[in-house]
């Protein structure tokens, strides 16, 4: 009899001892789990900050400008990407999540905006280059400046065939420079996303995940061919 008792005992410690074993493994895990996404959130800040004090020493005013201040915009997005976590795991439970995730995001948008600018004006003086390199290259192609301002060609025509010239000319530049084309790409594909959660451009559900699709895809793109990747 005593016999059983011991053995039943054994066998309520065991399993309490195996429940207790489960019950921290899982707590030491969440809080492993919740650790390391906070160190690795931070990390985004600190890395944006580091992009940023990178950027100052940089030569050419405009790059330099539009990278500091976007790197800068960058980890205030990050941060408010931390609040708004903390809100929602939880850790703040009063924390008004609508207007933290439309900070983000307006943080965020400023960032590609001045992302768009920089790889606008790098094209701006590839074209620039490019014309003058093409102007100095002998007889021009068949349609000179001087042809299009005579008098027979009305001054409409004339503006289209400029216009025409000068979009073949971005577009030469564009296929000489995959890395600004990716760059520029991935800037517009990721600019939809908070046009559309801030409202100022609704464009739908379906496709602000195409554009997050497009993006991810070009980011991976960028990172498994490093030369791909628009300097600095
Ligand atoms: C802006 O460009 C920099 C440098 O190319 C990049 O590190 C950063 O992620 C870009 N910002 C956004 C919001 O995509």
């Amino acid at each position: 009899m005593t016999s059983v008792c011991v053995c039943v005992c054994v066998c309520v410690c065991v399993c309490v001892c195996v429940c207790v074993c489960v019950c921290v493994c899982v707590c030491v895990c969440v809080c492993v789990c919740v650790c390391v996404s906070t160190v690795l959130r931070l990390g985004s800040s600190v890395e944006a900050l580091q992009a940023a004090k990178r950027a100052i020493h940089l030569a050419d005013s405009v790059p330099r400008l539009c990278l500091t201040i976007g790197h800068l915009n960058r980890a205030m997005y990050f941060v408010c990407d931390n609040v708004l976590w903390a809100g929602k795991t939880g850790l703040a439970p009063s924390l008004d999540q609508h207007k933290w995730s439309q900070r983000s995001f307006r943080y965020y948008l400023f960032s590609l905006i001045l992302n768009l600018t920089r790889d606008v004006y790098e094209l701006r003086l590839l074209v620039e280059c490019e014309g003058r390199y093409r102007a100095s290259k002998g007889p021009g192609p068949p349609l000179s400046e001087d042809h299009l301002w005579a008098p027979s060609t009305p001054p409409t025509t004339a503006a289209w065939l400029r216009l025409r010239r000068r979009l073949q000319l971005v577009a030469t530049v564009l296929r000489s420079n995959p890395p600004l084309l990716l760059d520029l790409a991935k800037n517009t594909c990721d600019l939809f996303i908070p046009l559309d959660r801030l409202g100022l451009y609704p464009t739908g559900a379906g496709f602000v995940g195409a554009c997050g699709l497009a993006s991810s895809v070009l980011s991976i793109v960028a990172v498994v061919q490093p030369w791909l990747k628009l300097k600095p």
